[in-house]
């Protein structure tokens, strides 16, 4: 069979010609010139480290659909501070697996000086390290119900929760915390902490708002590390955010850095890179994300199944959260990075 078509013939002069001499790949030949034109970097100060914490002595319990996570018994905690200190990671997470018979409707336990998240910023903060800890306030570790906030009937309550929420703070920052994160999304609470911290003589307290978090599926490994899968009654869409918006999300990030919020925060991660590329463009201020457990639970469960190299996965999806503009990421991903970085170095 003859065909029609008359022979292609491409030579470099005609491709010249289309490029107009233009050549994106003569940047890309050598390592050299690829690091040279490279335009964003990861390192170890972009890494918050997220532990769960858990009563006892000398405990690392798996979390099963977490792999390589654990939950830490206070004088484990302390050791893995010290390590994330070693390594250079700036900050860590605090979030306890609170006892089942320690839960009640109001989350009372929230407010116990001698919490795990308290006991544990004790711990911490004794051995002088140069890390901040980061404290969630939110009370859904707390509550029989799983929810962030007070019910009333099927209605999770927003001022009532806001004044418990402020006396958490306190209690987190009494123990030692340098940094409230409020993960509940009720409205008005980064004002209404602020102002308690400042009124206690907390003014240089620092507050990472979780601004933009919505309510997503990707929370369900987090959920088992801290034990409210179980408990969770309904679902967090009234106070959580609709994840079909964004600009809700600029609104969200408006008003907390208005009431005070010296960083924001984007949750989930990765499914939100254009929120977060949004807020840093519009607002210029510190920007966090957090590659919450679902997204970590996925690429670990993709590199056992050997379908994706791991360890590359890893480095990509933290870089993607440099490119689209974030300070720094909350990532269960920490000390494995900080391991690779530091080694490279
Ligand atoms: C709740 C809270 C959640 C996470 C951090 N704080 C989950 C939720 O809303 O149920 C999720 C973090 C993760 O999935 O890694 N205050």
């Amino acid at each position: 069979m003859s065909s029609s078509n008359s022979k292609p013939s491409v030579t470099s002069e005609t491709l010249d010609e289309i490029l107009g001499h233009k050549r994106p790949r003569r940047n890309r030949r050598t390592d050299w010139s690829r690091r040279m034109v490279r335009e964003s970097s990861l390192s170890v100060n972009d890494l918050i480290w997220p532990i769960f914490l858990v009563d006892g002595q000398g405990k690392r319990e798996p979390v099963p659909s977490m792999p390589q996570v654990e939950r830490l018994s206070v004088d484990e905690a302390v050791r893995d501070a010290a390590l994330a200190e070693s390594l250079g990671i700036p900050a860590l997470a605090l979030f306890p697996y609170t006892d089942p018979t320690l839960r009640d409707a109001t989350g009372s336990e929230a407010l116990n000086q001698n919490n795990l998240v308290c006991q544990a910023c004790r711990a911490i903060k004794a051995e002088g390290l140069n890390i901040g800890l980061i404290t969630d306030v939110a009370l859904d570790p707390y509550t029989s119900h799983g929810h962030d906030g007070l019910m009333s009937g099927e209605e999770i309550l927003n001022d009532e929760t806001v004044d418990q929420l402020c006396m958490q703070a306190l209690t987190q920052v009494d123990a030692g915390a340098d940094v409230i994160a409020p993960s509940d999304m009720m409205d008005g609470r980064v004002g209404a902490i602020r102002k308690s911290l400042d009124e206690n003589g907390h003014r240089n307290t620092q507050i990472m708002a979780y601004s933009a978090k919505y309510a997503s599926s990707f929370y369900g490994p987090f959920r088992d590390a801290v034990g409210t899968n179980s408990t969770l009654i309904g679902d967090k869409r009234t106070y959580q955010m609709d994840y079909a918006n964004s600009a809700e999300a600029l609104r969200e990030v408006e008003m907390d850095l208005n009431e005070g919020a010296d960083m924001v925060m984007v949750k989930p991660g990765l499914p939100y890179l254009d929120i977060i590329c949004r807020i840093k463009d519009t607002f210029q201020m510190p920007t966090f994300a957090y590659q919450v457990s679902g997204e970590f639970a996925m690429i670990e469960a993709a590199a056992a199944n050997g379908w994706i190299d791991g360890e590359r996965a890893m480095l990509e999806s933290l870089m993607a959260f440099k490119r689209a503009g974030c300070d720094g990421v909350l990532t269960y991903f920490a000390p494995r990075v900080a391991k690779l970085l530091t080694s490279q170095a």
